[in-house]
């Protein structure tokens, strides 16, 4: 019998990536990003944000990628093991996804006043950003001058795609499907 292989075999053997989740609707597809990454042969840790708890549980995502999901910098049990700057170190790869409108905002200003944000400060890792809101809130001139200011530092914007959206509207703001995201993450 022949052992089944996931198409994105190998894609991203041996990186260490961390995913960031922010509380947007999409945050349950990142469930499945972290997946595709595994699958694609990475090591996987996840760090959430405040509100993407509102979203998904943590149980998902410890679940899925194996490891204890980080969610706040004031977590002395996870500080006392891999603090968040050990964390940053660890990382080769970070990945938002889904980015929000405020979390590129945050991002964008060099905010460092939640667990994500200062993991990405902290980092030396190359970042990534798959943002996921509605169509208007993409199209805002204050979104578009900060995705320029990231893209400025050398962030990869990775989406979002333009379709139907959940709020039952459509337009440029879909996350981009997981498999897609890691493919672009590994051509990068
Ligand atoms: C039901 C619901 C869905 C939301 N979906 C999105 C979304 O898809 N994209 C977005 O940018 N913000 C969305 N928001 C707003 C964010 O949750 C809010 O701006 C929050 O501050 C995001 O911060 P964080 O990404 O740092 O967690 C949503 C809010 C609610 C209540």
């Amino acid at each position: 019998m022949t052992e089944s292989r996931s198409p994105l075999d190998g894609l991203l053997h041996g990186r260490r990536i961390l995913v960031c989740v922010g509380g947007g609707i999409a945050a349950y597809k990142a469930a499945e990003l972290v997946r595709r990454l595994r699958d694609a042969g990475g090591d996987v840790q996840v760090a959430m944000t405040e509100h993407a708890q509102h979203f998904v549980g943590t149980a998902t995502f410890q679940a899925v990628s194996g490891h204890p999901v980080r969610t706040s910098l004031w977590d002395a049990a996870a500080e006392a093991a891999m603090g968040h700057l050990e964390l940053a170190a660890w990382a080769e790869i970070v990945v938002i996804a889904p980015a929000t409108a405020d979390l590129i905002a945050r991002l964008a200003h060099g905010f460092a006043n939640d667990l994500v944000t200062t993991l990405v400060l902290a980092t030396e890792a190359r970042v990534a950003i798959a943002p996921a809101m509605n169509h208007r809130m993409w199209r805002h001139p204050a979104t578009q001058a900060n995705v320029a200011i990231l893209r400025e530092w050398g962030v990869q914007v990775i989406g979002p795609d333009d379709g139907p959206l959940a709020e039952g509207e459509s337009g440029p703001g879909r996350l981009r499907e997981p498999e897609a995201i890691v493919r672009a993450l590994a051509a990068a």
